[in-house]
């Protein structure tokens, strides 16, 4: 412990810290910002690849989540130690920006830490660590890209196998085909070209969650489901073909903002003032049938008279539907949201084959099926229980998010660890073109790319020493890239042949959020820390790599 003082002129310290405050410097702090990241990216490693284990966190209040997946894992964590918090950053951004490869990023993050402590030992400065590492980065994302292989937009079997590769891991194993199939059709029909370029937005895919029945009873809905059900009793269970009216309006008489009150003397008057609000509401339902709508979904309530009109004319609606699911409507069906009835038209209608409500278990649910051309779509989640269809959600997103990668990259790699293995070989060749001191840091970083199969290798019980010289060997002899660990036999295989296939984008990132997280911890060297001050929000984000922490390290 370091305090922030000094002797003055007549021997008194200057305080220049508050009283209490944590200081590290130097080594010491380097060392433990590395532990602690070390430990993180420990825990981890295990989940990593088709024969990781699972996690079962359980939270303050006693919720219980089973997962492989990276990025929960590390959300679920409440770590405390600001480099430790990194990682967590790195699985975010990882998480955030592809969707996939968390594990991999906070494993290499650690790897890449722990290689530099053994050259912090040998008294390589830090800061030739970092440009070494920043140097071998930039060489393997261009090497990753020269490796990459094409996957055209039509070959739908190649994506599915893209699908496959991200869910060997997750715990929905039986279905992954049935997944693998839900995610590329889902994601190419909200997909868009334009000028030969491909988007897809995968927000556009509204997932919802039943439990119940099995994994395999996932179906994707070309169209919206709305976990609502029809206003009224009496209106029809299924309109077809929907011709549907999107409101953001309130199918109710406007109450007044401030009190006014209305005299009423008499029953006659009573009469008439009920009179003329029904008269107004009909006269909203009246519109509604004259432009030919069968069928309305609004974002505000609606007056139980109006339902009633509503259904004695046979449309269909459905209330206080969400914001979201209005705009998800509007671009499944093709309709226009309006703000009032008058504003309805012809044009301004959705269609669909079906709409239909529907129970599952004890839920109504309002099925809007084959929409016109739809740019949004729904999968319905099925699965025995809470947790399963929890797991098979957050595999399905990284399904969906793969698929989106490989389809508006066009690029894909094989995985099993065959790209880091090779890049490992092409990065210590490169090492000594750069020569000096900074080769030992690229020499550290294609060692720590190896990580990836080995520890694929040491999940699936394999011994990893055997399966490093058995992999090393063969990309030092052969042209093919791709030999990795398959995890199923045990041997070191041509994992594009075995059709393990992985997105260039997410491998690109791993490296990228791995290697800037190891030269933020890297470059500091001095962790102060106040005591004290209430508790922060948690991690401060990749920009802010001082001690966002209130405990003392
Ligand atoms: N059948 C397989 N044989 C060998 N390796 C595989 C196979 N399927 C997937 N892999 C590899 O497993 C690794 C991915 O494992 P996993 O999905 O557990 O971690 P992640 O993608 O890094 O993180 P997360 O999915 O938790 O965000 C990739 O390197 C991938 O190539
Ligand atoms: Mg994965």
């Amino acid at each position: 412990m370091n305090k922030m003082s000094a002797p003055g002129a007549a021997g008194v310290p200057v305080l220049i810290l508050k009283e209490g405050t944590g200081r590290t410097t130097g080594k010491e702090a380097q060392r433990n910002n590395i532990t602690a990241a070390k430990i993180v990216a420990e825990t981890v490693r295990t989940t990593l690849g088709p024969r990781g284990m699972d996690k079962m966190l359980v939270s303050t209040i006693g919720d219980v989540t089973i997962t492989n997946d990276g990025a929960t894992i590390m959300k679920e964590l409440d770590v405390q130690h600001p480099a430790a918090k990194m990682l967590v950053e790195v699985s975010k951004t990882q998480d955030n920006e592809v969707g996939d490869g968390t594990t991999t990023a906070v494993l290499l993050s650690g790897e890449l830490l722990e290689r530099a402590e053994k050259l912090l030992d040998k008294d390589v400065h830090p800061t030739v660590i970092v440009d070494g590492y920043k140097k071998a980065a930039e060489k393997a994302i261009e090497v990753l890209d020269k490796l990459s292989m094409p996957v055209a937009e039509k070959d739908d079997a190649t994506l599915r196998q893209v699908a496959m590769t991200s869910m060997y891991s997750k715990g929905i194993v039986v279905a992954k085909e049935k997944f693998a199939e839900i995610a590329v059709k889902a994601v190419k029909q909200v997909a868009e070209k334009t000028n030969g370029t491909v988007k897809a937005d995968i927000d556009l895919i509204k997932i919802l969650k039943k439990h119940g029945r099995g994994l395999e009873e996932t179906e994707l809905v070309k169209g919206i489901v709305v976990d609502k059900e029809f206003a009224h009793a009496q209106m029809p269970k299924s309109v077809t073909p929907a011709k549907i009216a999107l409101l953001n309006a309130k199918l109710e008489i406007e109450k007044t903002e401030f009190d006014a009150k209305i005299n009423i003397n008499s029953p006659e008057q009573m009469q008439l003032f009920i009179e003329e609000e029904e008269k107004m509401l009909s006269d909203m339902v009246t519109q509604i049938e004259k432009i030919g709508a069968n069928l309305v979904f609004c974002e505000k309530g609606i007056d139980d008279v109006a339902l009633h009109f509503l259904a004695k004319k046979g449309i269909a609606a459905v209330k206080n539907v969400s914001t979201g699911d209005m705009e998800k409507l509007s671009k499944a069906t093709g309709g226009r949201i309006v703000a009032s009835v008058k504003e309805l038209t012809k044009d301004s209608l959705g269609e669909a084959k079906v709409v239909e409500e529907t129970k599952i278990g004890d839920d109504k649910l309002v099925y809007v099926r084959d929409a016109k051309n739809p740019k949004a779509v729904t999968i319905v989640i099925r699965g025995g229980t809470e947790h399963v269809v929890d797991e098979a959600d957050r595999s399905l997103h990284d399904a969906l998010c793969v698929v989106r990668n490989a389809l508006e990259d066009g690029k894909i790699l094989a995985g099993g660890g065959a790209p880091e293995a090779e890049l490992s070989k092409r990065l210590r060749d490169y090492a000594v073109k750069v020569g000096g001191r900074e080769q030992l840091a690229i020499e550290a970083f294609a060692e720590a790319m190896e990580a990836v199969p080995i520890t694929l290798a040491e999940n699936a019980g394999l011994d990893p020493i055997d399966v490093l010289v058995e992999l090393r060997s063969k990309h030092e002899k052969a042209a093919n890239p791709w030999f990795g660990v398959d995890v199923y036999s045990g041997e070191v295989q041509d994992m594009k042949k075995l059709n393990v296939l992985d997105p260039l984008r997410v491998k690109q990132q791993a490296v990228k959020s791995a290697s800037e997280a190891a030269s933020m911890i890297l470059r500091i060297d001095d962790v102060i820390a106040s005591k004290g001050v209430e508790k922060g929000p948690g991690g401060k984000g990749r920009d802010s790599p001082g001690p966002g922490g209130d405990e003392d390290y």
